[in-house]
């Protein structure tokens, strides 16, 4: 692991009811058809593309949901903090792959992986960054044209943070993964959150 690049947090797991409401929320996600299809042309059929929903069709997290998930977040943070599911499933019924990309709207993933979505799932980050600065929607690029950097297989439940302005992707995916993303309200740059809350990060090198 580079501890650059990517941190185990110092935060609080959510709570017992935050997650029971998390996990119910998540069965609203839909997938849809259409965006891994487009995904799948632009890697001209040669990946088993996962589905993959982030932020978008029911992923939404409820007002009430958000309002405590900001109580338990805000203070560690000293900002506003809104929350987000994300999902990524096998629907190709072969280990599959959302493919790299730079986030849209972030520059941080702060994450909590609820469902690992299979026990050999791998996050890679690449040495490539985003090259349009326009953050309103991600970015992605034919996987044969970026370079591996390094990958991790982040277990569940441990919060962790890396920079989603570099390219990323998540392979080996057999089930459903299911992650708890924090937002921070000032959007820091992963220089300025590395600056900012250095003393959130956990420096024991077993994670
Ligand atoms: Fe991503």
């Amino acid at each position: 692991m580079n501890t650059d690049k990517f941190w185990f947090l110092n935060l609080p797991d959510p709570s017992k009811s935050i997650l029971e409401d998390l996990l119910i929320q998540s069965h609203t996600i839909e997938e849809l058809e259409s965006d891994r299809l487009w995904v799948d042309t632009l890697h001209r059929g040669e990946l088993d593309i996962a589905a993959h929903n982030y932020g978008k069709y029911g992923t939404t997290i409820s007002d009430d949901l958000v309002y405590r998930i900001n109580n338990l977040y805000s203070n560690f943070f000293g900002v506003e903090v809104k929350s987000v599911l994300g999902k990524i499933k096998n629907v190709v019924g072969r280990s599959s792959i959302t493919p790299p990309h730079c986030d849209r709207m972030r520059h941080v993933a702060i994450n909590y992986v609820i469902d690992t979505g299979g026990p050999d799932v791998y996050t890679c980050i690449y040495n490539e960054s985003r090259t349009n600065p326009d953050m309103t929607s991600a970015e992605n690029i034919y996987h044969k044209d970026v370079t591996l950097d390094f990958k991790i297989k982040i277990p569940a439940n441990k919060w962790h943070c890396y920079n989603v302005q570099q390219y990323h992707s998540v392979e080996n995916v057999t089930d459903t993964r299911l992650i708890f993303s924090l937002f921070l309200a000032n959007n820091p740059t992963w220089q300025q959150f590395q600056k900012t809350y250095k003393h959130l990060q956990i420096l024991d090198k077993s994670g």
